[in-house]
């Protein structure tokens, strides 16, 4: 697919769709106007007979003759008044929709015009050129691999996107957008791929190539025995019962100036959560495929930051074991000694995704973190919490959760917080070691947040539970590619600081 800003009058700019956002009552943008002069009319006149009404993620196509376009996609954008980036994202997924099953070779999307509320961050230009490049990657996706018949091939293979100009900051916003979906989409991939194929050390093949594809990132991977001398004895315990090993995966992007300490990104990598000895009920457990999907998503943004090398340090920890039930298996009772030095007591083998990360938050240390920030698809309780909607912060610092949740916002990606008070705390008491991996049936969100604080006093940390974000469930099902969108936005506002 080729992408690119065009900023000439739309007459002057031949394609075989022309893309036109119509709203729903008010003034029109500039771009419609224009188009419907050149077309004499023709747009007013099906909006007064009814053929189309602006209404938010309609879609209508029109064809045309003897124009430089052979037809119209009009996209309803909804009133002015109710228009924000999460509305117009919609709008904008509706129009990608129409495109991805369409006969159009070319488009030419002029909705760039549109006015959304909310501060510059959203309504900009370049905050907008951001979203749509984004939103092309994001719904032109196809996950098809193991189909052995291969969807027909798509026809549209140009998209030119109308700006006001294309000097370098509309292009790096529409780039970094683009670059955003294909983020996603690679994180969609790692999370589609079953795991009889995406194991552990697949995983880690993953961030070799990663390395190999891109010379701005580094990888280490540490197999069994380098986890045990380090003591990460909680992590290789989620491991015991699989034929396949762990492995501590490692990235490191370095963007910035040498001396700057880096953003630490920790991903929980369960390849396959069967619950282990405490095996789960059977219903739905493919889902649970998606268990790394915390890993993916770091995946995707280290991409992203590759692609794009804005001036920032990052690093990736990725802690990768398969949950599985076996003679070798973990049991509930079990005492390990974290990397800490730390002993929990595990009395749920199905409460793995805080096992495997507090070891590989203890190895995050040795990277003098500005900031770390974990993401895992931890807890079911989150999923009831906040539904599939809202990820879960929880943080030990409050400018850096504030600093998420506004990523969260300005992405339409969002997050939201949920306290970590040390009242809580007494839940995860032991009669025999310093604290059990389980806290009963209350606040399961809260209290798995507050096991990983054991684990993360030295530096400000963050957590986001995306047990309900990271992918769709029913018809739909699939990785949804989030929270790559949060973190690139978070991301790009430490660069070059
Ligand atoms: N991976 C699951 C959490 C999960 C469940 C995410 C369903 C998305 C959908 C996690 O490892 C888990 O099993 N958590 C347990 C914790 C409990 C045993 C304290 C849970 O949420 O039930
Ligand atoms: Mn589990
Ligand atoms: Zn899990």
């Amino acid at each position: 697919m080729n992408f690119s800003l065009n900023s000439q009058p739309l007459a002057d700019i031949s394609a075989d769709c022309l893309v036109l956002a119509l709203p729903e009552e008010g003034d029109w943008p500039a771009a419609t106007t224009e188009a419907d002069g050149a077309l004499g009319g023709l747009i007013s006149k099906l909006r007064d007979a009814g053929d189309l009404s602006g209404k938010n993620e309609e879609t209508r196509v029109v064809p045309l003759n003897d124009q430089p376009w052979s037809r119209l996609l009009v996209i309803g954008t909804g009133k002015d008044a109710d228009r924000d980036a999460a509305s117009f994202r919609k709008a904008l997924t509706a129009m990608t929709a129409n495109l991805k099953s369409g006969p159009s070779k070319s488009a030419l999307i002029a909705v760039t015009d549109t006015t959304v509320s909310g501060d510059e961050s959203v309504s900009s230009e370049t905050a907008k050129l951001n979203l749509i490049g984004r939103t092309l990657e994001e719904q032109l996706y196809t996950f098809s691999a193991y189909k052995s018949e291969q969807p027909e091939e798509r026809k549209l293979g140009e998209v030119q996107v109308a700006a006001s100009n294309t000097e370098t900051a509309l292009e790096d916003a529409f780039n970094l957008g683009l670059a955003t979906g294909r983020g996603m989409n690679y994180t969609r991939d790692l999370g589609n791929t079953p795991p009889n194929v995406c194991h552990p050390v697949w995983l880690a093949e993953q961030a070799t190539r990663l390395a190999a594809d891109h010379e701005s990132i580094k990888t280490e991977i540490l197999d069994e025995k380098q986890m045990q001398a380090l003591g990460m004895n909680s992590l290789l315990a989620v491991g015991k019962g699989s034929a396949q090993p762990p492995r501590l995966i490692v990235m490191e992007y370095r963007g910035g100036n040498p001396d700057d300490k880096p953003q630490v990104l920790v991903g929980k990598g369960i390849t396959f959560d069967t619950g282990g000895i405490s095996l789960k009920p059977g219903a739905g457990m493919d889902e649970m495929k998606y268990d790394m999907g915390g890993a993916a998503a770091v995946f995707g943004t280290m991409q992203v930051l590759a692609e794009t090398r804005p001036e920032i340090n990052v690093v990736a920890v990725i802690a990768a074991a398969e949950n599985m039930p076996d003679g070798s298996a973990t049991r509930p009772g079990d005492i390990v000694t974290t990397m800490s030095g730390q002993t929990v007591e595990i009395l749920n083998t199905d409460a793995e995704g805080r096992l495997v990360l507090c070891d590989a938050l203890t190895y995050a240390k040795k990277f003098d973190p500005e900031a770390v920030i974990d993401l895992a698809t931890l807890t079911g309780a989150c999923l009831i919490a906040l539904g599939h909607e809202t990820t879960g912060l929880m943080a030990n610092n409050d400018e850096l959760a504030n600093a998420l949740l506004a990523a969260g916002e300005r992405a339409s990606d969002k997050a939201w917080r949920l306290p970590l008070w040390d009242e809580y705390q007494s839940l995860l008491d032991s009669n025999f070691a310093d604290m059990a991996n389980i806290g009963g049936r209350t606040a399961g969100t809260i209290t798995a947040g507050c096991f990983l604080s054991r684990f993360t006093k030295d530096y400000r940390w963050a957590h986001l539970d995306i047990a309900g974000t990271a992918w769709h469930t029913g018809k739909a099902k699939g990785s949804s590619g989030r929270p790559v969108p949060l973190l690139v936005n978070y991301l790009m506002s430490h660069a070059g600081k």
